[in-house]
């Protein structure tokens, strides 16, 4: 018997509420039109209820003042909700108020209990909760289903998703037990068929050959050989096969794998089934390839399991694939899990992707070295610290250190269910990004101020006011887009040459993306560059006054500081900006030219301590700009 048409009469509560007057509270109005039936509830809060009912769907939304939510709702048997064609009116009688988000009421004088509750993830998850203690089969089986159909955002959302699975299969198991005199029984639902088998043991060779159920009985979805080892010691044993039709929570954040059969789970209640000495053997047909809109050329087929117990992501551990043909597949795995053919991408696999990470994590570690021995050299050198130029050096080097520092942290961070520490993640690159530039803006300020405004200027606190700029401007930014909701966090990057996507933590707003940080970088470019040309010009005027020579060097820190502006802009353009940053040309030059970053300031700030080693020994030469820290 399908339970189908029985929860119909169950849960079909029904109503349509038709012109409701707002002065009226705790009545429940019910409209049947054609197939839909409406309901529409009221409550002394000025809370309503909509919940509408047709053969397809069964939506619930739930209104305020103030709030429009989806909802649950879930009644017990109404026997009133058949055969009428005016709209029917009932009273209600509030048996329990739980909190703003949850009411327990009673129409027409007990006759149904109903409870309602807004699809928000806590209230949803305390209701999973509840029904996993008192589980009451096969109504909750039907239930459990529907939250997930009526509440399908927040069963998603992680606080949830566990709750949700693990109370799901509880209620298979609950159908898999249930009483049944026949050897085996299937039981429909929209979402999910279970096929429930009663093992006779003492008949048994080594396999029990069953089909995994369809949605009609020719949908061939798949066939099963079930070991009987693992049950050797027993008489009779139930077991159940789960085939799938709304899996979507089992392939939630599931990244570049597409599904190629249904989600088929075989469930021994009461045992967890392992190491097999005989392997499970499934059989799939590939019914879901046609609808995929891939080039098959480019994917292996790969028989993967959900990993529940673990960190419930899709694996291969234990499990063999062999293909028979182009729409079938069979699966050999040693342990009961649930089961899918996946498509893997053959062209980039997940090892050489792992490999090319690793590549560009030791462009960063490498950068990030020698920006600290720069910064650590500064600490414990006393005479480089009396030097303004190589504060503003050191400076640099410590914001390109937080920079790959933070960015090697950025693919992890995604991973993470603390949403907090992903945005902390990315506020920390954005704002090790900006200082950088703004560092870079400063370097060429500094010997603009250096060289051609004169050398007697004393500027009071100069390098507390520089440091106010570089680390404070960045600051004001990003201070300022935090503020707006939702600018930071997990993000999606999409790979130029295969279209698959990756997430990390970063800026979600594609227009701030390049908005700020294009603008910010080009005017910094700009800056730099009109310094260089002055630089130059105020030289070649030297010359002609009078031989200078020593300030050739300063011409030559300013193509420095423009070398490395470009350089630092395009290793990390390449990085955040290109949607290309993702195959394997792009990845080595990243990585290439994230390594020389960190050198390049090493090496330049080695240069500056000889030439101030030789200052030392001239101190003529030195300008009050240098002395005046
Ligand atoms: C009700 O059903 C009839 C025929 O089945 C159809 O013409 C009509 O549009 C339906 N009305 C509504 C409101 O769906
Ligand atoms: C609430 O649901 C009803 C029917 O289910 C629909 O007509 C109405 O537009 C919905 N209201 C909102 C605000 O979504
Ligand atoms: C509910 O009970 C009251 C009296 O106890 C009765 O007047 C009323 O008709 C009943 N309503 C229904 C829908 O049975
Ligand atoms: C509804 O709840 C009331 C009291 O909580 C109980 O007396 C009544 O029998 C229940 N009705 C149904 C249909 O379960
Ligand atoms: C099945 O029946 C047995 C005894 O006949 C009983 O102890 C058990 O609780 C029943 N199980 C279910 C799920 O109804
Ligand atoms: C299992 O099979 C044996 C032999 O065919 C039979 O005697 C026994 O009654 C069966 N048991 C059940 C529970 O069907
Ligand atoms: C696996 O199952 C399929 C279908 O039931 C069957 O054709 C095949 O021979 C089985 N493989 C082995 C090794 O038993
Ligand atoms: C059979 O053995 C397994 C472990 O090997 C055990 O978990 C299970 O309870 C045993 N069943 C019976 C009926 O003894
Ligand atoms: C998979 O294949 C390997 C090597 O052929 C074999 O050792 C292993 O037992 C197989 N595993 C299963 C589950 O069939
Ligand atoms: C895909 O299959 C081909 C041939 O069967 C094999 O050479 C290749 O290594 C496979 N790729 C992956 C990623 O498994
Ligand atoms: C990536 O997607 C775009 C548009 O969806 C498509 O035109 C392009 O062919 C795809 N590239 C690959 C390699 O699949």
């Amino acid at each position: 018997m399908s339970l189908r048409a029985k929860d119909m009469s169950l849960l079909l509560l029904l109503i349509l509420i038709h012109g409701l007057d707002g002065e009226e509270y705790n009545k429940v109005h019910l409209i049947l039109t054609n197939e839909t039936m409406e309901t529409r509830i009221s409550f002394t809060s000025g809370r309503r209820i909509t919940v509408r009912e047709t053969p397809t769907q069964l939506l619930c939304n739930s209104t305020t003042k103030s709030t429009i939510n989806s909802c649950y709702i879930e009644c017990s048997s109404f026997s009133q909700n058949k055969g009428f064609t005016e709209p029917k009116i009932f009273d209600l009688e509030i048996l329990k108020e739980w909190d703003s988000t949850r009411v327990d009421f009673s129409i027409g004088n007990h006759s149904s209990n109903c409870t309602v509750v807004d699809c928000l993830p806590d209230d949803i998850r305390k209701l999973l909760e509840e029904k996993a203690k008192t589980m009451n089969i096969p109504t909750d089986m039907r239930n459990i289903l529907n939250i997930k159909t009526m509440c399908k955002n927040v069963i998603f959302h992680e606080a949830v998703l566990d709750t949700y699975i693990s109370v799901e299969k509880k209620a298979i198991h609950g159908i898999i037990n249930m009483n049944n005199s026949e050897q085996s029984k299937t039981c429909y639902q929209e979402d999910l068929s279970i096929l429930a088998v009663k093992m006779n043991l003492s008949k048994t060779n080594d396999f029990v050959q069953i089909a995994a159920p369809g949605v009609f009985s020719y949908d061939e979805v798949a066939d099963t050989q079930i070991p009987v080892e693992a049950f050797k010691n027993e008489s009779e044993r139930k077991f159940g096969i789960v085939t799938y039709y709304s899996d979507q929570h089992l392939k939630f954040k599931v990244k570049n794998k597409y599904f190629a059969s249904n989600v088929i789970r075989i469930e021994v209640p009461g045992r967890h089934i392992v190491n097999l000495i005989n392997p499970l053997n499934v059989s799939f047909k590939l019914n879901y390839i046609k609808d995929t809109p891939l080039d098959l050329k480019n994917y292996n087929r790969s028989c993967q399991f959900y990993d529940e117990n673990g960190d419930r992501t899709w694996k291969t551990d234990g499990c063999n694939t062999t293909l028979i043909s182009d729409n079938v597949v069979e699966c050999y795995c040693n342990h009961m899990t649930p089961f899918a053919v996946l498509l893997i991408d053959s062209t980039i696999s997940e090892k050489q992707w792992e490999i090319l990470s690793y590549i560009s994590y030791a462009g960063c570690s490498v950068s990030a070295f020698f920006s600290a021995i720069t910064v650590l050299s500064f600490i414990f050198n006393s005479n480089a610290r009396a030097e303004v130029s190589s504060s503003i050096h050191v400076s640099l080097s410590g914001a390109l250190f937080l920079l790959n520092i933070s960015f090697m942290f950025s693919e992890w961070g995604a991973t993470l269910t603390v949403k907090e520490v992903c945005v902390f993640i990315a506020v920390t690159i954005h704002y090790s990004l900006l200082c950088t530039f703004t560092w870079m803006a400063i370097e060429a300020l500094h010997l603009y101020l250096l060289l051609v405004r004169v050398f007697n200027i004393y500027v009071r606190y100069y390098m507390v006011k520089l440091s106010l700029i570089g680390w404070g401007v960045p600051a004001v930014i990003v201070g300022g887009l935090m503020s707006v909701n939702n600018i930071y966090g997990i993000t999606e990057i999409t790979f130029s040459d295969t279209n698959t996507t990756n997430e990390i933590c970063w800026i979600r707003d594609r227009h701030v993306l390049y908005g700020v940080n294009i603008s910010y970088f080009s005017i910094i470019f700009m800056f730099n560059l009109a310094i260089l040309i002055t630089v130059s010009r105020q030289i070649f005027k030297l010359r002609r006054v009078g031989n200078r020579h020593d300030k050739m060097p300063v011409w030559k820190d300013a193509g420095t500081v423009l070398g490395l502006m470009c350089l630092v802009g395009t290793t990390w353009g390449l990085a955040f900006f290109s949607s290309g940053y993702n195959n394997y040309p792009i990845l080595y030059l990243f990585c290439i030219l994230n390594t020389m970053q960190g050198f390049y300031i090493f090496v330049w700030m080695c240069g500056t301590a000889r030439k101030n080693r030789a200052q030392t020994s001239h101190p003529k030469s030195k300008s009050t700009l240098d002395s005046s820290k």
